[in-house]
């Protein structure tokens, strides 16, 4: 893993916002950016180990756990809440045993509320693993989960 990080770090450390390149793609290959990852990452963009802390902690998209092996987010923006996200987080914890902001201690499934995914005109919107659902519904939202492993 520590080979892999500092190969991103050669690829992205003289990158115009290089470090969110490189934050991005370390989460897109093993899931999260694990705490190990500070250092290396601090000492390849000369900054210190609380900056790149404060980055990745500032930014909701960023993890620092592995997630399970299915991710559902829900988006509570404006729009979707105004639109029953509510309604659906709670569906959706009840269906899959498992509270916003957490990982079920399986590991199936974590379900993580999000601040926008972009399809703020067909709201309510939530995403599962890569795929992009718009306009859910309660009576549409089992059908949705279907794949994804129950408690
Ligand atoms: S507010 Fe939910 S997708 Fe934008």
């Amino acid at each position: 893993m520590l080979e892999h990080i500092e190969s991103l770090i050669q690829q992205h450390r003289h990158q115009e916002g290089g470090l969110m390149l490189l934050l991005h793609s370390l989460q897109d290959a093993l899931g999260y950016v694990p705490a190990e990852a500070v250092a290396p990452i601090a000492k390849g963009f000369n900054l210190t180990r609380a900056e790149v802390h404060g980055v990745i902690t500032y930014y909701h998209h960023f993890r620092s756990t592995p997630p399970g092996r299915t991710v559902v987010q829900v988006c509570r923006a404006e729009s979707c809440k105004a639109c029953g996200s509510d309604e659906l987080m709670a569906q959706i914890e009840q269906h899959l045993g498992v509270k916003a902001h957490e990982t079920r201690a399986d590991g199936a499934v974590s379900l993580e509320p999000v601040y926008c995914l972009g399809l703020c005109a067909q709201s309510p919107a939530i995403q599962v693993n890569d795929r992009l659902f718009a306009r859910v519904t309660t009576e549409r939202l089992p059908a949705l989960l279907a794949g994804v492993e129950t408690a």
